[in-house]
């Protein structure tokens, strides 16, 4: 692991203003994630507005190409054309970069990391020494939270994934305009559709990503292609396929998730595993038909996970194991800022 010299770095944040920003500033104080100096970087938009961050008001700054002088940590989300351009400068003047956007994430030599999966993949990496490491896409980090540890016990062949997405995965502006969108829909009026092309109170769409000529949409192209480079597999060893959809939630995403396993596990032992896995709650109660929803999952750092279940498809001859779960997990949190967080913590040590 990282050896760094620095207790308590001069952190920026840039992107501070939108929805995953602020989920760094809360989840840095509840942390208590050690800061010397804060730097809130944002937009021209943003120049001057006011945040308050463990009693002391800060205020936006405009994100340049000077920002990053005596900065030794910086959290991106602020897009990946912000992050393509501005990365690469703040790793120059010497700060560790931990990126929540696509555009480091399959670059080679980046590491893409979910620390309770593979924190080994930030050694050699130094806070104040620059680098850039990548957070994965949210779907992905809640579906391998709870799957890899069930793939470390019988060896997940392949995954079977459909995600039910809140608007808070497109941002402030996704969440907002599915407020307007209910109320103006509840008032008899016409949905007033800026963020996504179609009506989105009160109905459901194929994930708002570029669809490709194989059919797939770029989500779950990443949701595939990030499983990979985080397990060291690939399409021969673990088959995956997604399907990614925008549900009318406010926060936090959930995910139906078929697990073809090379060795026998039943619903009981999985469930077992899984309790015992860092970063997973259970709520699982067939009797009282309680599972997961995303308003349990909702401000909370855990994914989960519920209808843990044999899947009966599989005839008598199948040897292996085949399980059904469903799991519930906040994407601002664990998903983008709490995740983020964790690889900055995995730093300082
Ligand atoms: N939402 C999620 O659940 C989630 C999860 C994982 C990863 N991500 C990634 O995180 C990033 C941000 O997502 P978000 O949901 O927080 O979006 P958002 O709510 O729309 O916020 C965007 C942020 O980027 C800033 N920004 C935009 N243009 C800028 C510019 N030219 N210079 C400096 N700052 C600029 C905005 O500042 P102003 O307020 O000044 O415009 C705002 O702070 C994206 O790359 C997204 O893919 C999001």
């Amino acid at each position: 692991m990282s050896q760094s010299q620095i207790n308590a770095p001069n952190v920026a944040i840039v992107g501070a203003t939108g929805a995953v920003g602020q989920e760094f500033l809360a989840v840095l104080a509840q942390r208590n994630f050690p800061i010397d100096k804060l730097k809130l970087l944002a937009s021209a938009r943003s120049v001057g507005a006011q945040v308050t961050f463990r009693g002391q008001t800060h205020k936006i700054e405009q994100l340049t190409q000077d920002s990053f002088e005596g900065i030794d940590l910086a959290l991106f989300s602020a897009g990946g054309s912000i992050s393509k351009q501005f990365a690469p400068i703040a790793s120059e003047a010497g700060a560790t970069v931990v990126d929540n956007s696509s555009a480091f994430r399959m670059a080679e030599g980046v590491p893409l990391v979910v620390p309770e999966v593979n924190p080994e993949a930030v050694q050699g990496i130094e806070l104040g020494k620059g680098g850039i490491i990548a957070n994965p896409n949210c779907s992905t980090i809640i579906m391998l939270v709870p799957v890899t540890p069930l793939h470390r016990a019988a060896n997940v062949q392949r995954i079977v994934v459909s995600t039910y997405q809140a608007a808070s995965g497109g941002g402030a502006a996704a969440m907002a305009e599915l407020q307007q969108q209910t109320r103006e829909v509840l008032d008899g009026k016409p949905p007033t559709c800026n963020v996504f092309p179609q009506q989105y109170a009160f109905n459901l769409f194929s994930h708002n990503s570029a669809v490709g000529q194989d059919g797939y949409n770029l989500e779950e192209i990443k949701m595939v292609q990030e499983t990979h480079k985080i397990w060291g597999s690939s399409t021969e060893k673990v088959g995956i396929s997604a399907t990614c959809v925008r549900v009318p939630v406010m926060r936090a995403h959930a995910e139906s998730i078929n697990l073809t396993l090379e060795k026998p596990l039943e619903p009981d032992q999985a469930i077992e595993i899984l309790r015992n896995a860092p970063g997973v709650s259970i709520i699982d109660d067939a009797q009282a038909n309680r599972f997961p929803t995303p308003l349990d999952a909702a401000g909370k750092d855990d994914v989960y996970v519920g209808r843990v279940r044999r899947d009966t498809s599989r005839n008598d001859s199948f040897t292996g194991g085949a399980l059904n779960l469903f799991v519930c997990g906040d994407q601002l949190r664990k998903g983008a800022a709490l995740n983020a967080v964790q690889i900055a913590e995995l730093l300082l040590r």
